[in-house]
């Protein structure tokens, strides 16, 4: 079954990547998705200086998904941007995940993505775990100030990870703003921020930072990516790629995402939980599912979700 993909002229080997943040942070990480079915290599999210995140406990897994306020502990461009090239030795493409802590910061990032060369880079627009740091994804004109000025030093074609919006003139507005900027590819959705957790026996939240609140992951936010995937694809058709993100545990959940309009998807919690074989189960899972369905190829069935007239 030919399950690859192509997103902004990158040719990957399948659609299935992990999510940035999932098992990405290290050398170490990073190789292990390399070696494994994946058919991408994401980074975590990078910031200018090496940072340790959040205090702990900040990821936990709960029945139907996960909460995680991590805090973007990553190692800073420069390590990333060393690790970079040594990564293409697994011939898959390499996408940065870029973020920063303020505007300037996405411009020094980006200056020194240029050098490391991935293939494709990732602008974070939507962590929602820095405290007093809003997501810059829900402010529509920084967001473009932010993208044009990316894209006057990016030389490498560049994407964006949106949070989840909830409202069509919201999906209307980020499109245009996106178009506006040329974006090469969307990746869509972070986590479903400022969620919480309670553990009813304690009496407490379950992760430590910001009182308890964090993004949710997993299967539980899957409607709500499917929608995001789906209202994009509306406004766009296969004009500008889609990488499908939240709630992929089996091959079913890759399919609705392509049925939706996702040209790949990314897996978050699912890899956390069951480490990097979750992509060759997925890949086995999706191609059996595609054969039974008659489909010749994952690309075949994008976009193909049918209204009820
Ligand atoms: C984190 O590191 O807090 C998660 C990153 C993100 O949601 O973008």
């Amino acid at each position: 079954m030919d399950l690859s993909t192509v997103i902004a002229g990158v040719s990957f080997p399948n659609g299935l990547m992990n999510a940035s943040g999932a098992l990405c942070v290290t050398q170490t990480e990073l190789e292990a998705l390399g070696a494994s079915e994946a058919g991408a290599i994401v980074t975590k999210s990078m910031t200018p200086e090496p940072r340790q995140g959040n205090p702990e406990p900040r990821y936990v897994a709960f029945e139907g998904g996960s909460i995680n306020s991590m805090g973007l502990p990553n190692l800073g461009y420069p390590a990333y941007a060393k690790l970079i090239p040594a990564l293409k030795r697994f011939q898959k493409p390499v996408i940065a995940s870029l973020a920063g802590l303020q505007p300037d910061d996405f411009l020094a990032g980006a200056r020194a993505l240029n050098e490391a060369g991935p293939d494709l880079v990732e602008v974070n627009l939507s962590c929602p775990n820095i405290p007093g740091k809003p997501q810059i994804g829900y402010d529509f004109e920084a967001s473009e100030r932010l993208l044009e000025k990316v894209g006057e030093i990016l030389t490498i074609p560049f994407g964006v990870k949106l949070p989840p919006y909830f409202d069509p003139i919201h999906h209307q507005k980020i499109a245009e703003v996106l178009q506006r900027v040329e974006i090469a590819f969307v990746t869509m959705i972070n986590s479903v921020g400022n969620g919480l957790v309670v553990d009813p026996e304690r009496e407490q939240v379950v992760i430590k930072p910001k009182g308890g609140f964090g993004g949710l992951g997993g299967r539980i936010i899957k409607p709500v990516a499917l929608a995001n995937v789906r209202a994009l694809w509306n406004i766009w058709g296969d004009r500008i790629p889609i990488i499908g993100t939240g709630g992929v545990e089996h091959g079913v959940d890759v399919f609705e995402h392509f049925l939706c309009g996702a040209s790949a998807v990314q897996v978050g919690t699912m890899l956390v939980e069951e480490g990097c074989g979750v992509f060759a189960r997925l890949a086995r899972e999706l191609a059996e599912l595609l054969e039974r369905k008659g489909y010749a190829s994952v690309l075949a069935c994008r976009g193909k979700l049918r209204e009820i007239p």
